[in-house]
């Protein structure tokens, strides 16, 4: 009784009221004659529940702790006093409740058992119509809901019978909660209809589309249905036009408390396309899968031109994610519909402040910084952030190299004291944004430039700085191109047939400002081939000519015999090539068994270089003037071969063949 003193705002002459529910009986039961007839003096109306679970599952006679109940409630105990068999059929009885309750203070004299538009609670939600607002007012008519349009029209109130269809009373549907979210949204043809979610509907909810005349007359074209219990569905609402050309494309329905795996409170937001006069479901949102509490949905905005890309995007709320720290999804357009990926999800806790409940309500409608870009307000526990969009910007690179091919053959200059050929590559920048406002500013691009070369067997470097890899940064104005050049070289080199790559990777500076498009690459191989020299077609076709002479010979029907003491014979070769380079080209010599190589003696050691080694068998390979012998080159030289002194009885026999 002391809860209902004047200290603790109990006004005299208003009804009080105790409800109590229990499941057994009082420890200090003694006092309870004392108790009630204080409560009788005071006028305390009293209902009382005895949830009789606990002594029905143990087998236990209840009749003492019922006796003791209704003595609690007031009399009548039919009118005043409940008995329930387990928890879950305290549901049952809270319509009656209702009913009774109700009716005790605040309603009109004239209509002792509802309340009307009093406790309508008009503001809950709001909604900026073209030529005025929509109030949702969820306590309305015994918290059945409603609305009320204030525009130019005039106030309409649709009367409580307007929506009888949806809400017929026999479903005895307290507290539906229609108005808990209001929006409008414009079919193709031009039509607006009002959109108002009624979270409570059968515990499931439901959003009513509907036309509302000025005389309060509901048309109601579609109603949506929540699919779980409890899930709050349509306790959020948006409409959704994703180009920006005046007609809604999507509506996004909420259902924060709908349950997920594991008993989590997910949340789910469903999508429906709107089609010429219906809208048809078309997919869902969903947070993270993780096993934590999230209630995605618990806020939906719209963001013009989220993606850049001329499209809107959406942003959900997530405010008990993170062990309530909250989290903010955004989700980017795409023709028609929402990509169902999130693009982002922006968490509380990254954020550095001590922030609760983030993403509890969320605006995206306002360019705070005024650059252009619109950006996101997000609500938390006594805290508000504001979002700042940032520029996507595309880059792209071009690079071409001069000459285009590496000659095998010419050399064009000297690097570090040998011949080399030498190139330049033009690297050329440019930086677009897809908003149709780029705006004037400048984009920092780091960048890299390497040669795919090996080490050690590097066959080319940079004229300066590093050898392989140059690391750089260039200030690039927005929509205008920037070139760069990189000269480098090639050295000496035998493989030729693996072209040079040259790799370019780019990157902005990620903590602030702009970032660089999805879509846009972030590096460019470019491949520049060795050039073979062999005419217009590259094809090389060479004739290479062999001509070998020795200082003794003789053939089968004149052999030449050798006198004892002879140890060694001479053989004078040269190879000419008369037509186009000869690449990778090759001399075999063959001896016969008795015959040694002895040795190779170039007569012109600067020209082609000549290489052999052995293959085993008497066999040997000497590369001509490796990787290329060039077109109309020649090279000679003189072959010293030993006999082997033990068997002299026998043929001696040299040959040689080029490819
Ligand atoms: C209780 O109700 C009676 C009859 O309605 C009234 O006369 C009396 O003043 C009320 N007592 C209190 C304490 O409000
Ligand atoms: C509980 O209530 C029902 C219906 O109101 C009644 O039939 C039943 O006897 C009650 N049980 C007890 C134990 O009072
Ligand atoms: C009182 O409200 C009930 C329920 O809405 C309605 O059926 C009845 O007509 C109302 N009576 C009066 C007198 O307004
Ligand atoms: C450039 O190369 C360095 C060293 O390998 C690397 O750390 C950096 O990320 C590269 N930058 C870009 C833009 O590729
Ligand atoms: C050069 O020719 C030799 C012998 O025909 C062959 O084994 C080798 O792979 C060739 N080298 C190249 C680079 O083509």
């Amino acid at each position: 009784a002391e809860s209902f003193s004047a200290e603790r705002g109990g006004r005299p002459g208003a009804a009080r009221l105790l409800l109590v529910v229990t499941d057994g009986e009082s420890h200090d039961g003694e006092e309870l004659p004392a108790a009630l007839a204080e409560c009788e003096r005071r006028n305390i109306t009293r209902y009382a529940i005895a949830v009789l679970g606990h002594y029905l599952r143990r087998q236990q006679d209840p009749e003492d702790f019922i006796r003791e109940i209704k003595f609690i409630a007031s009399d009548p105990d039919e009118k005043y006093f409940f008995n329930v068999t387990d928890e879950a059929a305290l549901n049952d009885i809270v319509d009656a409740l209702g009913d009774r309750i109700f009716s005790l203070e605040g309603t009109r004299e004239d209509n002792e058992s509802a309340f009307e538009l009093e406790m309508s609670q008009i503001g809950f939600s709001i909604h900026l119509l073209e030529d005025g607002i929509l109030f949702g007012m969820v306590g309305a008519y015994d918290w059945e809901g409603g609305v009320l349009e204030e525009s130019r029209r005039g106030r309409i109130i649709p009367p409580r019978e307007a929506f009888q269809g949806e809400f017929p009373l026999e479903l005895k549907n307290h507290a539906a909660y229609l108005g808990y979210s209001v929006s409008s949204l414009r079919l193709p043809g031009g039509q607006r209809l009002l959109v108002a979610g009624a979270p409570r509907f059968q515990h499931k909810g439901k959003v009513l589309l509907f036309q509302l005349d000025p005389a309060g007359t509901v048309t109601v074209t579609q109603t949506l249905m929540g699919e779980q219990i409890g899930s709050y569905f349509g306790s959020e609402v948006l409409a959704l036009d994703l180009e920006g050309d005046g007609a809604t494309d999507l509506l996004l329905v909420a259902a924060p408390t709908y349950l997920g795996g594991q008993s989590r409170e997910a949340g789910k937001v469903y999508l429906y396309r709107v089609g010429q006069d219906r809208l048809s479901p078309a997919g869902s949102l969903h947070p993270e899968a993780r096993p934590q509490d999230s209630r995605f949905g618990s806020a939906l905005g719209a963001v013009p031109d989220l993606g850049q890309d001329g499209l809107a995007g959406a942003v959900v709320g997530a405010p008990l994610e993170d062990g309530h720290r909250g989290a903010l999804y955004v989700f980017h357009g795409a023709p028609g519909t929402l990509v169902p990926r999130h693009k982002q999800r922006i968490e509380a806790a990254a954020l550095g402040w001590n922030l609760r409940y983030f993403g509890i309500s969320v605006d995206g409608r306002m360019d705070m910084d005024g650059d252009g870009l619109v950006d996101v307000a997000v609500g938390a526990q006594g805290a508000a952030v504001v979002l700042r969009s940032r520029r996507i910007v595309r880059v792209s690179v071009g690079v071409s190299v001069e000459p285009g091919a590496i000659s095998v053959t010419r050399r064009n200059c000297q690097r570090g004291g040998s011949g080399a050929v030498c190139l330049r590559a033009r690297i050329c920048f440019r930086a677009g944004t897809r908003s149709r406002s780029p705006g004037d500013m400048d984009i920092d691009l780091r960048y890299n430039v390497s040669l795919e070369e090996r080490i050690p067997g590097s066959r080319a470097a940079f004229d300066s700085g590093s050898r392989r890899l140059l690391q750089r940064r260039i200030e690039l104005p927005l929509g205008r191109q920037s070139c760069i050049r990189v000269p480098f070289h090639v050295l000496d080199t035998s493989d030729y047939l693996r072209p040079l790559g040259l790799t370019l990777s780019w990157a902005l500076d990620e903590a602030t400002g702009p970032v660089l498009d999805e879509a846009s690459p972030t590096s460019l191989r470019k491949l520049i081939p060795f050039f073979k020299d062999c005419g217009e077609d590259d094809e090389c076709v060479s004739d290479l000519v062999l001509r070998a002479s020795a200082d003794i010979a003789g053939s089968r029907q004149s052999p030449h015999v050798l006198r004892k003491g002879r140890r060694r014979m001479l053989v004078r070769v040269e190879l000419e090539n008369r037509e186009e380079n000869a690449y990778n080209a090759s001399l075999w010599l063959r001896l016969s068994g008795n015959l040694h190589f002895s040795s190779l003696v170039l007569q012109d050691p600067g020209a082609v270089k000549l290489e052999c080694s052995a293959l085993g068998g008497h066999r040997w390979r000497c590369s001509v003037g490796y990787p290329v012998f060039r077109s109309h080159a020649k090279v000679s030289f003189t072959l010293e071969l030993e006999f082997s002194c033990s068997v002299l009885l026998d043929r001696a026999e040299v040959t040689l063949e080029a490819t």
